[in-house]
């Protein structure tokens, strides 16, 4: 099979390869906004933490941002666990390490910044992650299925992954490709959902 990579010109017997539609990265001088009370009010991390997450547990939290999510992630993993926030700016991670420090849970992290095509965490970790969350993040991605296959190898087999898109910028259609492109790479969507206002699924690696 022939692949064309410009849409609109295809010939007979090829088939279009639309580029993966990735968006502006979130530029970390806007972080503040990511870590106010009304969003603590509207997505309660604390919940979220509470639901997906067990004391000894290790935690990728891709996308991380300035640790508005981490935070739960750490509190909810206590002194035995370990979450793993992973960004492709410094700037989000120190910002994150700065909140954390004072907050008593910078031992319960490792900050890692990745490029913006591969996750690169150590090969040794693959396969000991019992949960991943991408919140708002995936979007921002050059190479989604690249993505989805290196969380995918670093989670337990039945280990969970929450994913999360804003609905304005990822409209229904691309998300559902997205979660069949994640069951290609060996996830299985166990439940789809709101999460306050944005989709939310809930993936199982098989
Ligand atoms: C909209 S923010 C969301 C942050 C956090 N998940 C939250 O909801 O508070 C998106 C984050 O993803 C990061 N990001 C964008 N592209 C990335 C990539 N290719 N690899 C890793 N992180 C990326 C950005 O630097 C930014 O911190």
């Amino acid at each position: 099979m022939a692949f064309s990579k410009n849409p609109g010109e295809s010939t007979p017997g090829t088939v279009e390869l639309h580029p993966p539609i990735h968006h502006e990265v979130f530029s970390a001088s806007r972080a503040g906004h990511l870590d106010t009370r009304l969003r603590r009010f509207i997505y309660r991390p604390d919940r979220l933490a509470e639901r997906y997450v067990k004391p000894g547990d290790r935690i990728l939290d891709f996308g991380c941002g300035p640790g508005f999510f981490t935070r739960e992630f750490a509190k909810q993993v206590g002194e035995g666990g370990e979450v793993f926030p992973v960004d492709l700016q410094e700037e989000m991670l120190r910002i994150l390490r700065e909140k954390l420090g004072p907050e008593d849970l910078l031992s319960r992290i490792s900050t890692h910044r990745c490029e913006p095509n591969t996750i690169g965490l150590p090969a040794d970790l693959n396969g000991t992650f019992d949960a991943a969350f991408a919140i708002f993040v995936v979007h921002e991605v050059p190479d989604p299925v690249r993505l989805f296959r290196e969380i995918c190898l670093l989670l337990k087999p039945g280990g969970t992954f929450f994913y999360s898109e804003p609905p304005l910028i990822v409209p229904g259609k691309e998300f559902r490709k997205n979660l069949a492109l994640a069951e290609r790479m060996g996830f299985l969507v166990i439940e789809t959902k709101l999460f306050f206002v944005n989709r939310a699924a809930v993936l199982r690696k098989v």
